[in-house]
């Protein structure tokens, strides 16, 4: 007779059949080499889980350059000059930070904290970028008298920059954010950065003070839309115009980050998964979520409604092709890159998770096998949802379990839990297929996690601490670093 709990294990319950329980079609995620030959020593990582914890962020540092490097030859094909602030926010290692000052590029820091470390590690003042959203007298002043560039957000902060240049005497090196740009007719939304209408009168109020340098133009938009990045550097352009009419010279305009990552290795994949989510939402085929979560969709009657909420995790103009794809758009037979250049106006990004992509993983163990209330197979973990947590509804990248020994098939789905109290506490919302069935002890690996996901927004569970950091050395896996 089989144990009890391997009885519960193999048990459904009549409301959860056993064909609805395969799970969401895969989503493979795009491996680096070093996470190809990492995730194939389970021993090398279950020694770090004894020495360090778990759950744990990893991270190398080689991948990073590569990313730098590529970015950079966008700019250097089309003949722009220019370059790139690292944006430090989706990851808080000083590592990366250091090593973006070893290639010569700039940081974009976004709070007190990060111009503070930033400085102490080392980044040259003029070097550093302060996109901070609510920038106070604190982060104005440590800016102002280091001589950070200062991204102007509202006119509140422009007033108190005039202030506060004004009370140290300094020199402010400065930039104006600008929103609303036109794109086929219709203004793009932001809650950020002043309207670009009223450039004219923002331009003229700063010229009467000569202790405000108006060195560049800035934006940063949302969606990971080339068009619209290409629509609003012509906007800035237009404006560079005017303000060098009115006696300040515009050396570069900054298009913020958001440059796009690709997380799959298959389109196919994702378009079989995005046809499949809207089959199983409309309840032509069976659901594969947690609760029929429509992630995004919503059914009501026999119509869907609304748009899954994800990442474009495939996508064709990842990293330097987004860049190009800008700098190519063409207006009236002029690329964009001609009008950079024709004027010697330098282009800046800011690009934050694409300079992390392939750079970092976050390993997990296994901890129990179970089922809920409704038959749904649950894999419990060592790890909370915001250890690695997207800012859409789901990461669609599958994570890969590692099992030192072999173990039992299994062809049905299993939903990835976290350790939180919480009913929600769902790693991904949708069932993961499995081919086998893991054990307690076994590791999870998340993909990718270094931009953004991996303690962006990270908490401990319960007053656990958070996550280890380490930093690897991928030629003999030894650990350099560990935070
Ligand atoms: C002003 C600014 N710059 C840069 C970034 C980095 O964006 P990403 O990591 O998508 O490249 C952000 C992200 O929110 C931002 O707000």
């Amino acid at each position: 007779m089989k144990p009890f709990y391997q009885k519960q294990l193999a048990e459904r319950t009549p409301e959860h059949p056993p064909e609805h329980s395969k799970g969401a079609p895969p989503l493979t995620a795009k491996l680096a080499p070093w996470m190809r030959k990492l995730i194939e020593q389970p021993t090398l990582l279950r020694s770090w889980f004894d020495l360090y914890g778990c759950p744990l962020h990893v991270v190398v540092r080689g991948e990073f350059k590569r990313n730098v490097n590529d970015l950079l030859q966008a700019f250097v094909s089309r003949n722009v000059e220019g370059g790139l602030f690292f944006a430090r926010k989706p990851n808080k290692l000083p590592w990366f930070v250091k090593m973006a000052n070893d290639q010569n590029i700039g940081v974009d820091v976004a709070s007190l904290e990060e111009l503070q470390e930033t400085l102490d590690l080392g980044v040259p003042p003029s070097k550093i970028i302060v996109t901070a959203i609510g920038k106070d007298k604190d982060i104005l002043l440590l800016a102002i008298n280091a001589g950070c560039k200062i991204v102007i957000d509202n006119c509140d902060e422009l007033e108190l920059v005039h202030t506060l240049s004004k009370s140290t005497n300094q020199m402010v090196s400065m930039g104006l954010r600008f929103s609303g740009f036109e794109v086929n007719g219709c203004k793009l939304f932001s809650r950020f950065g002043l309207p670009i209408s009223d450039s004219y009168q923002i331009i003229s109020s700063i010229k009467d003070n000569p202790l405000l340098n108006l060195e560049f133009l800035h934006t940063h938009l949302d969606r990971y839309d080339i068009l619209q990045r290409a629509c609003a550097a012509r906007a800035l352009i237009e404006v560079a115009d005017t303000a060098s009419k009115l006696g300040c010279h515009i050396s570069f305009i900054d298009l913020g980050g958001g440059i796009l990552v690709r997380y799959l290795d298959s389109e196919d994949e994702w378009n079989v998964f995005l046809q499949s989510l809207y089959a199983s939402i409309k309840g032509e085929i069976p659901s594969f979520t947690y609760l029929n979560d429509g992630l995004g969709y919503n059914k009501i009657g026999a119509e869907i409604i609304g748009q899954p909420n994800f990442y474009p995790v495939w996508n064709t103009f990842s990293k330097e092709r987004f860049i190009t794809g800008i700098l190519d758009h063409s207006q009236q037979g002029v690329p964009l890159h001609r009008e950079l250049s024709q004027r010697k106006l330098k282009l800046f990004f800011e690009p934050g998770r694409c300079l992390l992509d392939n750079a970092g993983i976050t390993l997990t163990k296994i901890v129990f096998r179970k089922r809920d209330t409704a038959g749904n197979l649950l894999l419990g973990t060592k790890i909370n949802k915001t250890n690695v947590q997207p800012f859409s509804t789901e990461f669609c990248c599958d994570p890969i379990i590692l099992s030192d020994k072999p173990r039992q098939s299994s062809t049905e789905g299993a939903f990835i839990v976290g350790n939180m109290c919480s009913e929600g506490d769902l790693i991904y919302l949708r069932k993961l297929q499995l081919q086998h069935l893991p054990q307690p002890g076994d590791i999870i690996c998340f993909p990718n996690t270094a931009g953004y996901f991996a303690h962006h927004l990270e908490t401990g569970s319960h007053g656990s601490s958070l996550p280890k950091n380490l930093l690897l050395d991928t030629d003999d896996w030894a650990v350099i670093d560990s935070i």
